[in-house]
């Protein structure tokens, strides 16, 4: 029998020497798993979510490329999901979202498969498949999709600009405790970026893959952007109710899509206190403020210098524009 050192270094050592691996920052490495990238941490655990995460047909499914709207998303599919719940109408006052919508492979499955944890117990229980859980996820279609095609669960996509992407993940790396002592260059982050190793990345085929699937399959996967939902988000929270199954109906149906947008937007959600709070969540090295920064839509404009932006356009129109699809 190992203990959980010798496991840890055991499983080390496979993962050194079974992968192909690149230098990220933090004195970090990021490795390959079926033509993505993944930290460590979280090659381990999407491992163990395509071996144990069976979806509810009723499930929702939010995915997304890190930092392109995701805490926003949570927010919203809560709230138009739970708008007749009247036990559930502060929810958004005193939770995170990222704690009342977990996400697979960065919550629930980080821990050794959480035996000690009820609540996440409660939302990977496969004792109810009757009942429809939201649940997040990072991890791209070309690695998911036989997951997500096991059940009759449905998925909502958010995207977001890769210069916009790039720029809040960069903000939200500089965080993190060994930023400092190694740092992820603008540069090299960059350089990185457009040649797909970040967390979860390529961004590119991560985008294209949900992007193709949802024009396949409208009913299956719904995609939406996030320049979409700052430009009309009630437009957008509706066609979310519609997608989901439970759409806006009756003489009401104006002010509740409005009263969603507005308790979801970024201004109301980033000045609720557990939202501004620098704790550290249980499960997530960075604290729960640093899911909120500014928000907006260009903010690249403000630090990529004009060669940054050349080349990301570059593979922007090189990647996206062939299909029709904008950047
Ligand atoms: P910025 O860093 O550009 O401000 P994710 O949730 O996928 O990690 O994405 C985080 C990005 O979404 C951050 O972008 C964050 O500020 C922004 N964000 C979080 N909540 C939001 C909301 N309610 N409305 C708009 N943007 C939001």
């Amino acid at each position: 029998h190992l203990n959980i050192m010798e496991k840890s270094e055991l499983n080390n050592n496979h993962i050194n020497s079974s992968f192909q691996r690149e230098k990220w920052f933090g004195h970090e490495f990021l490795y390959e798993f079926h033509g993505f990238w993944f930290t460590k941490t979280y090659l381990e655990t999407t491992q163990k979510v395509l071996e144990n995460f069976k979806p509810h047909p009723k499930d929702v499914i939010l995915a997304s490329f890190p930092k392109t709207g995701t805490t926003w998303l949570k927010a919203l599919l809560h709230s138009i999901t739970h708008r007749y719940d009247t036990k559930d109408e502060n929810s958004l006052t005193f939770n995170h979202p990222q704690e009342l919508i977990p996400s697979l492979e960065t919550n629930l499955y980080v821990q050794e498969i959480p035996q000690n944890n009820t609540n996440s117990q409660e939302f990977i229980s496969t004792k109810n498949p009757q009942k429809s859980r939201i649940l997040a996820t990072h991890i791209p279609y070309q690695i998911f999709g036989g997951v997500l095609n096991s059940s009759d669960c449905k998925v909502v996509y958010v995207t977001r600009n890769p210069k916009d992407t790039l720029i809040s993940l960069w903000h939200f790396l500089r965080k993190s405790k060994n930023f400092e002592q190694d740092p992820w260059e603008l540069g090299a982050a960059v350089d990185q970026f457009c040649k797909g190793i970040v967390p979860f990345g390529s961004y590119y085929d991560h985008v294209l893959a949900y992007r193709e699937e949802s024009l396949k399959r409208p009913q299956k996967v719904h995609f939406v952007t996030y320049e979409e939902l700052k430009e009309n988000p009630k437009n957008c929270v509706e066609k979310m109710g519609e997608f989901l199954g439970c759409p806006f109906e009756g003489e009401n149906r104006e002010e509740e899509i409005e009263e969603i947008v507005k308790i979801c937007s970024f201004e109301k959600l980033s000045n609720q206190e557990v939202n501004k709070s620098s704790e550290l969540p249980k499960v997530f090295p960075l604290p729960y403020n640093s899911f909120y920064r500014k928000g907006q839509v260009g903010d690249h404009m403000n630090y990529l210098e004009d060669e940054m932006i050349e080349k990301i356009d570059n593979i922007t129109r090189e990647k996206f524009h062939g299909i029709g699809f904008m950047y």
